[in-house]
């Protein structure tokens, strides 16, 4: 399966021969940490095992950690930027890490993203492109107040990682209670569903004709794995964090109506 936990040297090295062979010249690895769909964050090891890899190729690594303040508790997320420190590493002008304040601060309508890069070409790149992107002097002072007032940004962070956290918590119980089995998840907005024991076949097709049905039998619309380029056919990323308590409640229930229908139709089908 495609999941954060299990990028590993052999995933990596595959990929890239899998591009050589198709004459693209690979120039990067991206990662997002905390994952976006598995709302998971990726181990210590694991960033360690990209960087050596990265640097054997000689390629950029780019970090995506869009929701790095929205892992559920406060030890589960590690920037590549720790593991350079640490390991004191020397070539770090091949990493660069992305932010924004779209996730972790709810402010998508803002368009404010951060490029914090160790490679000054990049960083000067980046200034000068800001300037068809600038930000109203309104919106950086308002930011500015808010972000300085230390206060606020620790109560934030904890209420934040709370409310994730008792989210993430009811929706895993729920979906268990319906017999649908989740990936482990400690950060992010969303989980990873398994509803591949629903597929009738076990192929894309099946899983977008199990994405349709949900919406148009349950009116839920729940992004389908292959959405997100996930090889593995069945398995879908529920958001729980965009909408009230009440209405989560109410698309569990869906879902769990949803459950008992199909296996009401297996139980009949296969009493024929
Ligand atoms: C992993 C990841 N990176 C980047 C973005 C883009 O966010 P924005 O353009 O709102 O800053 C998203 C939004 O869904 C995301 O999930």
């Amino acid at each position: 399966m495609f999941c954060a936990n299990s990028i590993t040297p052999q995933a990596l090295e595959a990929a890239y021969e899998d591009a050589e062979a198709k004459n693209m010249r690979v120039r990067g690895v991206l990662i997002t940490n905390p994952s976006n769909p598995l709302g998971a964050t990726i181990q210590r090891v694991v960033l360690e095992e990209i960087l050596d890899f990265v640097t054997s190729k000689n390629i950029h690594l780019v970090s995506d950690e869009i929701y790095s303040g929205s892992a559920f508790s406060s030890s589960a997320f590690v920037s590549i930027a720790e593991i350079l420190e640490a390991r004191q590493y020397k070539n770090s002008e091949r990493v660069h890490i992305v932010y924004s304040l779209s996730k972790d601060l709810g402010l998508p309508g803002f368009r404010i993203g951060t490029v914090y890069s160790y490679n000054d070409k990049v960083v000067t790149t980046a200034r000068r492109m800001s300037s068809f992107t600038l930000i109203s002097s309104q919106t950086q002072h308002l930011l500015a107040s808010m972000l300085s007032d230390k206060e606020f940004t620790e109560n934030y962070i904890k209420t934040n990682r709370e409310r994730l956290r008792k989210r993430y918590d009811m929706i895993i119980e729920g979906l268990k209670k319906a017999g649908i089995e989740c990936l482990k998840g400690n950060a992010g907005l969303f989980c990873w569903m398994n509803l591949s024991p629903l597929l009738e076949k076990p192929t894309r097709e099946g899983e977008l004709a199990l994405w349709d049905s949900m919406l148009h039998e349950v009116k839920l619309n729940i992004s389908p794995g292959s959405s997100c380029h996930c090889s593995e056919p069945g398995w879908f990323r529920v958001c729980f964090a965009n909408m009230s308590e009440l209405t989560l409640e109410v698309a569990l229930k869906r879902i769990h109506n949803f459950m008992k229908r199909r296996e009401r139709s297996w139980n009949l089908f296969s009493s024929l």
